[in-house]
């Protein structure tokens, strides 16, 4: 697995321009301190020289369908209906921001009585904090509203472009790195052609705030934790009212 990952033999040019609290001057020291194995990412500084920024591909806003029927084979009326409908949220390190948008849409749907209806999970785009709980600020912070974190960090892999029906990025750079690495991963194992539609920016969801991206608090104060659920607030609970609108069999 981890193999998927080693596509760099140098630390990514992992760009922080998007975060509040910039890492330029604190990441290449703190990722030197580290051995090579530790810099796998989705990142492929070679291809990326090579690639096209996909950004034609995206809409934001709407959910698409429960859409595992282009990806398997026909199966009974039965099978489709009991499926559930997958969704994977993801941001950097999968410590912060997209654990917390896990807890915080588990607990809606739970509340809503769809746990079942459901199958929800979280991963971030490089594997650095693979097998980490989340950054205690961030548990700490949800449980005061209420809200348990239990996932423990791991990295995308190609799967999640089969098994999941909706992939909800935290930013820009976020998005740009799953779409670069879908687009070398379709050409070693068979991933559904459009999949890369699955990825829309969770803020696209939100309908109280103006933000556009929910910005990594890693390296900043509890205000940015708060933030980060005060956005992830506002955006589950129209993206969970969107798949109930677009899939009436949920
Ligand atoms: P996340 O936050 O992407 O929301 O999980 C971060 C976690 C770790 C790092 C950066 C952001 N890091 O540089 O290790």
């Amino acid at each position: 697995m981890r193999a998927l990952y080693n596509f760099a033999a140098s630390p990514p040019n992992l760009r922080f321009c998007h975060s509040p609290y910039s890492l330029s001057t604190k990441l290449p020291f703190l990722l030197l301190l580290l051995p090579p194995t530790q810099f796998s990412s989705l990142r492929n500084p070679i291809s990326r020289q090579n690639s096209q920024r996909p950004s034609s591909c995206f809409s934001s806003g709407s959910v698409i369908r429960a859409s595992m029927a282009a990806s398997t084979p026909p199966s009974s009326g039965t099978e489709t209906e009991t499926k559930p409908f997958s969704v994977l949220f993801v941001c950097l390190g999968n410590i912060c921001r997209s654990p917390a948008a896990e807890g915080v849409f588990t607990d809606l749907v739970k509340k809503r009585g769809l746990d079942s209806k459901f199958k929800i999970d979280s991963a971030g785009t490089i594997g650095y904090h693979e097998g980490n709980q989340a950054d205690p600020r961030m548990r700490a912070a949800s449980k005061r509203r209420g809200i348990e974190i239990t996932s423990i960090s791991r990295p995308v892999r190609p799967s999640d472009f089969r098994d999941f029906d909706l992939i909800l990025v935290m930013d820009e750079q976020n998005r740009e790195d799953i779409l670069e690495a879908f687009n070398r991963w379709k050409f070693r194992e068979p991933l559904p052609e459009d999949a890369h539609k699955k990825v829309k920016l969770m803020c696209s969801y939100c309908k109280r705030h103006e933000e556009t991206e929910v910005p990594d608090p890693y390296f900043g104060g509890q205000q940015g934790f708060e933030k980060v659920l005060d956005l992830l607030e506002d955006a589950c609970g129209s993206l969970l009212d969107s798949i109930l609108a677009e899939n009436k069999s949920i």
